[in-house]
């Protein structure tokens, strides 16, 4: 193993704007998710928390439709040398099972693991280090939503002449659809290829799906996760109740399901010489998940020009992996 590592860090994570954006997700009480990913501790404490639910690593059907997917993306990507870009790559597994895939089939690879944590580029590089050599891998730290300039940094930085697959997996759930998705689709070019991974709401029935799934997110490792972010600022658990519930967004006619601090007793705390004051019966949002059908994926990605080539759909109904497009 090499004792360096090159990373690209954009202006959007350095200390100053992160520390603007900390203190903003705590004066609207709102946390920005990028903050469960902030440290060393939660990156480990969310890996674990993957290794342990996430249906890619523990449900065989899941990793086949991942399996099916990947397959179908090498397939299309007709050209001798292909650049993989992982957008919110976490750990990497993913990722490294695609670039597993695109080696064995004789192509030069690329890659750029991308992340908002360092922790996380690093992780996802040593693994793809298995498929890529390291001279064509280029990790690179950025906040994907606040990031305005991501096109051209992507244009100028990553100049070899070859083709695009881009990877989005896990992170729709998380964002803002309408503030999210224009950026992913101007990542990606004509001809290029984006795989897009959500987790989905079972059935027919959109409301009975979303309800069905809220149990998998009250759990310890979660709950464990959440709460590094307030007790890292001197909350303690006893401060109040962490809550899991479905919530209805009006702006996109999409449910959620919304994880929010409830505090019972008031409490003061001061970061950067900024003083916060919760008083008792408010609550401070920790962490959203959206819940999507396949159509309602469809339909999302179709109004930003990003078409739905093929998807796989778990037997659960439960997650779905779509190969797109720019229209
Ligand atoms: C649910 S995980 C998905 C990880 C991986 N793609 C997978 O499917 O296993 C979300 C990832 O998004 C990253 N992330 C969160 N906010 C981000 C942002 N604003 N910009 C870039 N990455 C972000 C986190 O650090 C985390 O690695």
């Amino acid at each position: 193993m090499s004792a360096v590592a090159n990373v690209l860090i954009h202006a959007s994570q350095y200390p100053e704007k992160v520390r603007r954006d900390l203190l903003a997700s705590l004066r609207l009480r709102r946390v920005n998710h990028k903050f469960h990913y902030d440290s060393v501790k939660q990156t480990q404490k969310w890996l674990a928390l993957h290794q342990a639910y996430s249906p890619a690593r523990n449900d065989a059907d899941c990793a086949a439709i991942y399996d099916r997917a990947f397959a179908a993306a090498a397939a299309r990507a007709r050209s001798k040398a292909v650049h993989v870009i992982g957008l919110g790559c976490g750990g990497g597994q993913k990722d490294a099972r695609l670039l597993k895939l695109l080696k064995a089939s004789g192509r030069e690879i690329f890659y750029t693991p991308c992340d908002v944590s360092t922790a996380m580029v690093l992780t996802a590089r040593q693994t793809a280090l298995a498929s890529v050599p390291d001279k064509n891998c280029f990790p690179f730290v950025c906040d994907l939503a606040t990031a305005k300039d991501l096109t051209t940094t992507f244009a100028s930085r990553f100049t070899f002449h070859v083709s695009r697959l881009t990877t989005f997996f896990g992170m729709i759930p998380n964002f803002e659809p309408q503030l999210i998705l224009p950026k992913l689709a101007s990542l990606v070019r004509p001809k290029d290829l984006l795989l897009f991974s959500a987790n989905l709401a079972p059935g027919a029935d959109y409301t009975a799906g979303v309800k069905k799934i809220l149990p998998q997110y009250d759990n310890a490792l979660t709950r464990d996760w959440l709460m590094t972010f307030l007790l890292d600022l001197g909350v303690e658990r006893n401060d109040g109740q962490l809550r899991f519930k479905i919530g209805d967004d009006r702006t996109n006619g999409l449910k959620r399901i919304v994880a929010g601090f409830h505090f019972t007793r008031s409490l003061r705390i001061e970061v950067d010489s900024e003083t916060f004051d919760f008083r008792a019966g408010e609550t401070i949002r920790l962490f959203f998940s959206y819940r999507y059908t396949p159509e309602r994926v469809r339909k999302v990605l179709g109004q930003y020009g990003l078409e739905v080539c093929e998807r796989w759909i778990t037997k659960s109904e439960e997650e779905g992996v779509f190969l797109c497009r720019k229209r």
